[in-house]
């Protein structure tokens, strides 16, 4: 396990789950209203969710807050673990006394798919209606994205969507404050992969290369949001060549939220 998942293994430990839970919460809720404005909902809806991470804050809310039918959840690691689950389950009962949850195991629509690589499962065509991520994209290479952007086309439904957030910036400003949330722009490809060993995987993908994949793959682009820089966050003086052709906004666009409709 990189430095990096193990530091946000132990933050979860650290951290309550109410914290953790009211962290996811407030994406959930920022996911419901850009898509309400596009009069599309989790109501009803088979969801995929790509990387679960340590918590099923964000399924249990598609199911129980936002009436989503089930949500499969599919993770390359396994970090869900069984004494989590039970105090999860112990404090979403409790803020939701209306909810009938099992006392140590996942809700029953919750169906977790540990150690799998989504790119390697075979679904129905048209036989899903929504797909989430959240914080996930930034982890996956490019190969990859494309790969599960492609397969998604083909089991979407027609009239379906994806929505992602994503974290395009050096992870590493989050436990050194001493480094900038864009501090790896200077890299070249060769010394990243050598610096990012010791970290978990980050693709360095800025915002119109993740806009072009997903048009090039077949999906129309139904909203974007970001945050732009703020004051004290400046990009490093020398940026590698590889990133030059990028305006300050697009190389800076944090917390992309995307939302994105197959084109069939
Ligand atoms: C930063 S965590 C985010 C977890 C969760 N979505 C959240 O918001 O807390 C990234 C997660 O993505 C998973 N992951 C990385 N690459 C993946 C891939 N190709 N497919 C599925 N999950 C992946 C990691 O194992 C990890 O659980």
């Amino acid at each position: 396990m990189g430095d990096n998942l193990y530091h946000l293994l132990q933050q979860l430990n650290a951290k309550s789950i109410k914290d953790e839970y009211n962290f996811q919460r407030d994406t959930t809720i920022k996911f419901a209203n850009e898509l309400g404005k596009l009069n599309l909902s989790f109501k009803n809806k088979s969801v995929i969710e790509i990387g679960s991470g340590w918590l099923p804050a964000v399924p249990y809310d598609l199911i129980f807050q936002y009436g989503a039918n089930e949500v499969r959840t599919y993770d390359i690691n396994e970090h869900y673990q069984s004494a989590i689950i039970k105090k999860f389950n112990k404090y979403y009962g409790a803020i939701y006394p209306k909810i009938n949850l099992p006392s140590d195991i996942l809700a029953n629509t919750v169906k977790y798919f540990p150690r799998t690589n989504l790119i390697h499962q075979s679904f129905e065509e048209s036989s899903i209606d929504a797909v989430i991520s959240r914080n996930v994209l930034e982890h996956v290479s490019a190969e990859d994205l494309v790969l599960l952007h492609e397969q998604a086309f083909r089991y979407l439904r027609p009239g379906s969507f994806i929505i992602h957030q994503i974290s395009p910036s050096d992870h590493r400003a989050y436990t050194d404050r001493s480094i900038s949330m864009w501090d790896f722009l200077q890299y070249s490809r060769e010394e990243w992969d050598r610096i990012q060993t010791r970290f978990d995987y980050h693709n360095r993908l800025r915002m119109p290369e993740y806009i072009n994949l997903f048009k090039r793959c077949g999906f129309k682009i139904l909203h974007l949001g970001y945050k732009s820089a703020r004051n004290g966050q400046e990009i490093p003086t020398s940026i590698h060549a590889d990133f030059q052709k990028f305006t300050t906004e697009e190389l800076t666009a944090g917390s992309i939220i995307v939302i994105l409709t197959p084109n069939k």
